[in-house]
């Protein structure tokens, strides 16, 4: 397994160009089975979960074409173009194999469902950040008239007669649900309103796709979508979002050095309240042209507490915490999203982060300096804690499970080291 050696200390500057969000090109890439269109999706991450979603909708028979990739590469433009076609789709069963490797695989059940009529998907199982149902997912597809088995791990879903427009009211946020009932009401006989849906912007663009293919939802970006069901959707072109998350991962990075980067393509208007976290924290935010400037020279505690958009995301609350970790005074971090997305804290700690733990919440005093250590970290956003960490630290820090970080972060180390940072990627010797 590959790993990640950083020594730290030096103050990053320079520009760096944000890619496509990873947590908006999964639904996407979902969304083309709603059609025997062709979806092109541009701007797609060059990451492993992308890898692993392909691989999932071509075993249920979907065509990905990569020509409209070497003209965009030849234009000058960024990411991956994809087209998709689901034309031929001949499998709608969606193996543990390849759904235990990402959770967003379930994301194929409302797509399938709602144009096939049935969809048999493993369950996901449980994850590093805690068990993570998929209740709401389920429940909600009922509402819409679909049946519901469990049979030996896999969920078995039949609507034989098409899904049935309804009020779907969700008891707690929950993005995945939000965005698989949402492409599953697209197909359904008369009107579905979504009560208590997510706001997320990744959610709001797959809406805006889903229009682009002729479906018709009003509300995006409010706690109440309402989507008319259409006989059926066709082909479009969509470019992915920005990721918000790697816009603030980058930032943090540049901040714990003290330093000062542009982050080309950024939405500051996508980033809801982190942006305020962060300025708390001491990091100033100035818009250039095509994106945003980040720099920082003093970091200082502030409390945070995750919640969904436009709440402080879950997502960053380990980027924040290894942030926080050299700033004076100090810090109260409650995660009120995932029950178990802590395991960065032993981590930090050994690098001599002073952290304690109060059930959901994180005192975090400020220590004058961290030192490297070899570390390593259980899920993909506790993985970018530690290079931040790492960045900051005197002497080296190694960071293991780099196949984590690679989950959710394109060319990290190269994105870092343009920008000063003394990264370096080891080879795993085979
Ligand atoms: C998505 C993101 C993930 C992010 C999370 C919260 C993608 C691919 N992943 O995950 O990076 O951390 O949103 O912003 O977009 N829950 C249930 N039952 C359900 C569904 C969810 O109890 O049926 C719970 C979860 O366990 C969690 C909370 O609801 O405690 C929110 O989860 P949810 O918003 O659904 O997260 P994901 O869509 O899986």
């Amino acid at each position: 397994m590959d790993k990640i050696a950083i020594r730290g200390g030096n103050r990053l500057s320079g520009r760096v160009r944000v890619g496509g969000a990873k947590n908006a090109a999964l639904p996407l890439m979902c969304a083309s089975l709603l059609t025997e269109g062709t979806l092109t999706l541009s701007n797609l991450p060059r990451l492993a979960d992308i890898t692993t979603l392909m691989r999932l909708l071509v075993q249920h028979g979907v065509e990905m074409n990569m020509d409209g990739d070497e003209s965009c590469r030849a234009a000058g433009r960024q990411g991956l173009t994809i087209g998709m076609d689901a034309t031929g789709v001949n499998n709608t069963t969606a193996p543990y194999d390849l759904v235990r490797k990402m959770r967003a695989s379930v994301l194929v059940l409302g797509p399938l469902l709602a144009r096939f009529g049935n969809a048999r998907v493993s369950l996901p199982g449980g994850c590093a950040i805690g068990t993570r149902p998929v209740d709401l997912h389920l429940k909600g597809l009922q509402h819409l008239g679909a049946e519901i088995d469990l049979d030996q791990g896999y969920i078995v879903a039949k609507a034989p007669n098409g899904l049935q427009g309804g009020e779907v009211v969700f008891p707690f946020v929950s993005v995945g649900a939000t965005e698989n009932l949402m492409m599953a009401a697209t197909l359904a006989k008369g009107t579905t309103r979504l009560v208590n849906a997510a706001r997320e912007p990744e959610v709001t663009d797959l809406g805006e796709c889903l229009i682009r293919m002729g479906a018709k939802i009003s509300g995006l970006g409010t706690d109440t979508l309402e989507i008319e069901g259409v006989s059926g959707l066709h082909g479009a072109e969509h470019p992915v979002i920005p990721d918000r998350i790697e816009t603030a991962s980058l930032a943090m990075a540049a901040a714990v050095t003290r330093g000062e980067i542009d982050l080309i393509d950024a939405r500051p208007d996508h980033l809801g309240s982190a942006i305020e976290a962060m300025e708390a924290a001491g990091i100033n935010f100035s818009p250039i042209e095509g994106g945003l400037r980040v720099s920082c020279n003093e970091l200082v505690g502030t409390d945070v507490m995750t919640e969904p958009y436009p709440g402080f995301p879950t997502d960053l609350q380990a980027q924040m915490m290894a942030l926080l970790t050299t700033a004076s005074g100090a810090s109260m971090i409650t995660e009120s999203i995932f029950e178990n997305r802590f395991m960065h804290v032993p981590e930090l700690m050994r690098m001599g982060a002073n952290i304690n733990l109060h059930g959901r919440s994180a005192m975090v005093r400020g220590v004058e300096r961290l030192t490297g250590a070899e570390v390593m970290a259980t899920d993909l956003r506790a993985s970018m804690s530690l290079v931040i960490a790492g960045l900051a630290a005197e002497g080296e820090t190694l960071v293991n499970r780099v196949y984590h970080l690679d989950r959710g972060y394109e060319r990290l180390e190269e994105k870092l080291s343009a920008c000063g940072a003394d990264i370096t990627r080891i080879k795993e010797q085979s």
